[in-house]
């Protein structure tokens, strides 16, 4: 997208891409959201279809949802899914940038290769946000976990999730 500056010249306006598994969204994951949102002139939020890690808890349609729900008040932002190697996904997607949130100090281990990674297949920088300290603990596996087990997360994720969390909780209790 390009933009007309005030002196006249054509401004190219960057377009973010955010991926993540979502599995489920946190608040840290809707922190960061709102900071690119506002730093981006366009931002895709892209949920990868098959989280490498594990079976995820909740289906690419409710990732979606859930997700889509959170964002509804910024209009510069959209939810999409992916499959597949990220770097091919932001070629396609004529991305500028690749999103990420980093949280703590570890969390840049792994991300630096990653973005060395993404860099070299697409030729699209990551670009690291912090998201507030105030959730520097928060990671959807440990948002599960505790939930799971009985334990209170509502300050930790958004309402939306928060009521399909209990909705899925109640399922599974049925169902055994
Ligand atoms: O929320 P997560 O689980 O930390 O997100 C990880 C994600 C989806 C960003 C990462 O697993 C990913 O990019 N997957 C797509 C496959 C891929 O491109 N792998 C090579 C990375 S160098």
């Amino acid at each position: 997208m390009d933009i007309t500056a005030g002196d006249g010249r054509r401004l190219h306006t960057p377009r973010g891409v955010y991926p993540g598994s979502f599995d489920p969204p946190t608040h840290g994951h809707l922190d960061v959201i709102e900071r690119a949102a506002n730093t981006f002139a366009e931002l895709i939020v892209a949920v990868v279809v098959n989280p490498q890690k594990r079976e995820p808890m909740f289906t690419l349609e409710e990732r979606e949802a859930m997700i889509q729900e959170c964002v509804s008040h910024l209009p510069n932002v959209r939810v999409e899914h992916f499959r597949g190697l990220l770097a091919d996904y932001v070629k396609k997607k004529h991305a500028d940038v690749i999103v990420k949130g980093l949280r703590v100090v570890s969390d840049f281990e792994s991300e630096m290769s990653t973005a060395l990674m993404n860099r070299s297949l697409s030729n699209v920088d990551t670009m690291f946000l912090m998201s507030d300290q105030k959730y520097s603990f928060v990671s959807s596996s440990i948002v599960k976990e505790v939930f799971f087990l009985g334990g209170d997360v509502a300050a930790l994720v958004p309402e939306p999730v928060m009521r399909l969390m209990a909705a899925k909780r109640a399922t599974l209790r049925s169902s055994t």
